[in-house]
Order: C-alpha cells, then sequence, then structure tokens
C-alpha cells in the first residue's frame, strides 16, 4: 500500500464529496456504477466515489498482481506459503471435463468418487434404505463440526431451506459448550441417528468433544460398537484419527490438504446441503460458484464483480479509514450470511503480517458484522444512520421469494432500498426543520428538535439484487464473496490461506483446563489466577 497511486489515493480520501451531489450532477451515476455477474445485479451508485476515484481505483487493481495470483491459484501453486500448500476450492466446483491435475495427480476422480459415495448414501437416506442398529430407517442426522466445518452447511441449509426435500432432519452441534451437544441429542433415538464427524484435522477440540459425547450417549442408550460403527460417519483428511476414533474407513469421506476449512463447503463438508437439496440441486450450487468463478477469471476489471467489491472495500478500510463493513441480507433464510462471511473475511485476511512475514503498515480486514433486514432497522441502524462512524454496508435482496406473501416482500424490498437511500442521502438541518414546523410546532421547537432529527447522510452501500434464492444464486453469491475476499489478500500482500492467530488462544486453554479440572497446578497472569479461582469456587457452589 506504499505506492504513489496509494497515496494519490489517501489524498483523494479527504477531499470532501457529496453524494447528494454527485448524484444531482450525473444523470448517468447509477448506470455508471452497476455490473452484472451470473445473474446478480450490484449497484455500487451509493459509495464515496467519484468517475475520478473510481478511475484510480481501477488503475490500482491494474497494478496489482490479481490477475497473475489468480493464475497461480488455478495452476495449483502452494499460494499458502507458510503451509505449503495449493489453495483449491475452484476445483471442487469446476466442471466434471476440467482435468485437474495437481502435483502429477488428476484429482478428477477422487473428487467425482466422493460425490458418487455423496449421492449413495443420500440416496439412501431418501428412500429410508440406510437402517439403523435395530433396522429401522434413519431419520435425524447430527452434524459435529466447528468453524469451516460447520457454518457453510449451516448457512446454506437454512439458505435453501425452502427447497428442503430430506426425510432426514438434520442438526448442527459446533461449541463446545455442552448445552449444544445437551440440546440437540433430547428427543433423539440413537437408532434413527446418524452421525457425521465434520473436521478436516480430525484434532478439533470442540468437534472431538462433541463426538465423544455424542458417541457415550448411544453406548449409554445400548449402542454396542458394531451399531456405534453402523452410525458413525466421517468427513476428514485424517483417515487415521478418524479410525482410531471407531469410524469405518468405508465411511470416511475426503478432505483434501489443497481446500482450506472456511473454503469446504464445495467438498463432503456440504453433504449436509446436497442431503436437504438432492444432489441435483447441490450441483446446481456448485454450477453457480463455477459461473462465478469463470466471470471472475474473465471478466474485465472494471466489469469484474469480485474485484469491484475488493477495490470498494480497500478504500474504505485504508483511504477512509472505516473498520466494519455491515452485511445486511434482506432475506430471513439469508441471516447466517453474516456469520459465514465473518470467518471466511475476518480469518483470511486479519493478518498483521505480509507474505514475507513483514509487520503490515495499513489494516486488513474489517470487522464484519450484521444480521437479516429489518431486523436490524430496529436495533443498530440507528447507529449507521446518526452517529459519526462510517460503516460501508452490503445490502442483499433476493427479488422473487418462494412463499405467498409477495405483499411482504414488497414492504420487505421497500424498506431495503429505502436504507440505502437515507443513508446515503441523509436529512439536512433544513428538512428536519420544515419537518417539524410541518407538525405544527412553533419555531422554537422546530430549531431544538431538528439537530436530533439529523441525518449526515454520504454513508455508503452496495446493493447486490439476486433473482431468487435458489441454490445456483446462492452458490454464485458465496464464490463472489470468496474471490473478493481472494483479491483483498492480493491487495495486501497478505496469506489469505492460513490462520496462526488462531493457535495462541488453543494453545492457552490447556493448562487452564488443566488446573480447572484439577489435573495439574500451572501459573497465570494475576488476573486469570483470580478468573480461575473465583470461577471455580461459583462452578461448586
Ligand atoms: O478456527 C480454526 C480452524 O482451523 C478453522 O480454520 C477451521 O475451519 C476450523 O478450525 C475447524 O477445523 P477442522 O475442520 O480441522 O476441525
Amino acid at each position: 500500500m506504499s505506492s504513489a497511486l496509494w497515496a494519490e489515493l489517501k489524498q483523494l480520501a479527504q477531499q470532501p464529496l457529496s453524494l447528494r451531489q454527485q448524484f444531482a450532477a450525473d444523470p448517468k451515476r447509477a448506470e455508471k456504477f452497476q455490473v452484472n455477474a451470473c445473474g446478480i445485479h450490484l449497484d455500487f451508485a451509493k459509495n464515496l466515489i467519484t468517475d475520478g476515484i473510481w478511475q484510480k481505483l481501477l488503475e490500482l487493481a491494474k497494478q496489482s498482481q490479481i490477475q497473475s495470483k489468480t493464475q497461480q491459484m488455478l495452476h495449483g501453486d502452494k499460494i499458502n506459503n507458510t503451509e505449503q500448500r495449493a489453495v483449491w476450492h475452484m476445483a471442487l466446483r469446476a466442471d466434471t471435463k476440467t482435468p485437474l491435475v495437481l502435483d502429477g495427480v488428476d484429482l478428477q476422480p477422487e473428487i467425482q468418487a466422493c460425490h458418487a459415495q455423496m449421492a449413495e448414501l443420500i440416496g439412501q437416506l431418501h428412500q429410508g434404505s440406510y437402517k439403523g442398529y435395530q433396522g429401522d430407517a434413519i431419520t435425524d442426522l447430527i452434524w459435529i463440526g466447528i468453524g469451516g466445518s460447520l457454518l457453510g452447511p449451516q448457512m446454506a441449509c437454512e439458505a435453501l431451506a425452502p427447497f428442503n426435500k430430506s426425510p432426514v432432519r438434520i442438526h448442527f452441534a459446533g461449541n463446545i459448550d455442552g448445552a449444544v451437544v445437551s440440546d440437540v441429542v433430547k428427543g433423539l433415538n440413537p437408532a434413527t441417528t446418524l452421525v457425521f464427524v465434520a473436521s478436516k484435522s480430525f484434532g478439533t477440540e470442540e468437534t472431538k468433544q462433541n463426538a465423544l459425547a455424542v458417541r457415550q450417549w448411544f453406548t449409554d442408550k445400548g449402542a454396542d460398537k458394531a451399531a456405534i460403527a453402523q452410525h458413525f460417519w466421517a468427513t476428514s483428511s485424517n483417515i487415521k484419527a478418524a479410525a482410531e476414533f471407531g469410524i469405518v474407513a468405508e465411511h470416511i469421506l475426503p478432505m483434501w490438504d489443497w481446500v482450506g476449512g472456511r473454503y469446504s463447503l464445495w467438498s463432503a463438508i456440504g453433504f449436509p446441503v446436497a442431503l436437504q437439496l438432492g444432489m441435483e440441486q447441490f450441483q446446481q450450487l456448485l454450477k453457480g460458484a463455477r459461473d462465478m468463478d469463470q466471470h471472475f477469471i474473465n471478466a474485465p476489471l472494471e466489469q469484474n464483480m469480485p474485484v469491484i467489491l475488493a477495490l470498494l472495500g480497500v478504500w474504505y478500510i485504508n483511504a477512509k479509514g472505516c473498520q466494519a463493513q455491515a452485511l445486511l441480507p434482506y432475506s430471513h433464510y439469508l441471516r447466517f450470511l453474516p456469520s459465514y462471511v465473518q470467518q471466511l473475511d475476518m480469518e483470511s485476511n486479519g493478518k498483521g503480517v505480509d507474505l514475507d512475514g513483514k509487520p503490515l503498515t495499513d489494516a486488513t480486514a474489517p470487522v464484519i458484522w450484521g444480521d437479516a433486514g429489518t431486523n436490524g432497522q430496529h436495533a443498530y441502524h440507528q447507529l449507521l444512520h446518526q452517529s459519526a462512524l462510517a460503516v460501508p454496508s452490503d445490502f442483499i435482496l433476493p427479488a422473487k421469494v418462494s412463499h405467498e406473501l409477495n405483499d411482504h416482500h414488497h414492504r420487505l424490498a421497500a424498506h431495503c432500498f429505502a436504507q440505502t437511500q437515507a443513508l446515503m442521502q441523509g436529512k439536512t438541518f433544513d428538512e428536519a426543520k420544515a419537518e417539524v414546523l410541518a407538525s405544527g410546532a412553533s419555531e422554537a421547537e422546530a430549531i431544538a428538535l431538528a439537530p436530533h432529527k439529523v441525518s449526515p447522510g454520504n454513508k455508503p452501500s452496495n446493493t447486490l439484487l439476486l433473482p431468487e434464492l435458489s441454490p445456483y444464486y446462492l452458490g454464485a453469491l458465496i464464490a463472489l464473496y470468496e474471490q473478493k475476499v481472494f483479491c483483498q489478500g492480493v491487495l495486501w500482500n497478505i496469506n489469505s490461506f492460513d490462520q496462526w492467530g488462531v493457535e495462541l488462544g488453543k494453545q492457552l486453554s490447556t493448562p487452564i483446563y488443566q488446573v480447572l479440572s484439577d489435573q495439574q497446578k500451572n501459573n497465570f497472569d494475576a488476573s486469570t489466577e483470580a478468573l480461575i479461582a473465583k470461577f471455580k469456587q461459583l462452578n461448586l457452589g
């Protein structure tokens, strides 16, 4: 971020810019700042950019290594340099005819075999022919995993709930909070429950602990070793650890070294989604993502949706000093999308050093947060509208809905568009005063109340319109954010595919656990010592 171009952009960011005036001065602004990809429409006209700023940002993209790094990723180069791994999640959604040769091995047969295994199990579960240890059909599936092994399938299952055609109910268990597993097994019958342990490493504490608890629940209910083998499946790249846990080889779906956890929805980690939708519709999810990949690879930079989102992001983070970004899906079904993108973006790009290990001087990933609209309008939108903080926001709206209440949907859409409009244009003192006067107040009352009603406006937003929330468009939407995150990683010259920062907390929890469970004595800082003592006193009390 030290180029002359960046210096220029940082200077431009200091100059006043009124979005109201920009729209008034340029009738073609909305037409200019919009783009379509895979049926998704992006309106980015309500951003704090002028033609000049936008040209400079595009210049930044041209000068960057986005295109060459994309080629390296496609060729399977080990661009995850700290772990010496290729970054090949795109292969999982590639056309079946595309040869996928990595380190001299064609992976297409392995990927197809995995899909075939998923299809076979899904067929059996849908037909009720996969029998439990007492000869009953399976009615419930517990999916145990965390982070990338849970957020994607959980989000996509919720997003595509109207497409559910599976007789098997799916329950997700991620957190090590015992309340999760206790609640999940409540009311379930082990004889009709299938369990999937989803862990690339098969070493994640939360997943192991929850898997052990569920296995214990099986044995407590009378299941023996053979029954466990019949009911437990895994998706993992650590076959040995899965086998040691008691999962038979035929029940282990592959995970590959070249797929990062947060990019693994397209692998067997997507099993719950495939189970819910059927394999055909799961393929549509992959196709949507594949088409977005093709758009990203082939579209010129100025029409390239992931590149555009990435440039706007760095403009706000690095030139305008914004530290947060809101993700506001106007769709109940997309309510888990912000949590999913949180991991995707913050775990990928929340880094402190560049590819060579040199400390970064500029900020990287924003704090991603959000929830489904219109709920947020009655909670945190107040801050978005009137506080001094500028939080660039992505509004996401499917145009067509699967339910019957289309008038509800018109109202939902009206709120979505009204929010972006209100954020952009705000309300001036004179407008606020006129409004108060029109309600019958005196001049003095209007002058007193008007400042409270002023909204500064000039708050940037993108609006993404999806034709509908189908497997295809969801796939395209997720791939859009994946590629945006990739581009930003390139612009910041960081490794978006490792996550060393999460290790320290994991390491430190072990000695604390040993003290809490009276296995060992350890010394900590005074605050931690005091907290442990207080916790133990209350925990036992
Ligand atoms: O939180 C760290 C992390 O390694 C994530 O990147 C990953 O998605 C998650 O833990 C789960 O890992 P695993 O699939 O190996 O259990």
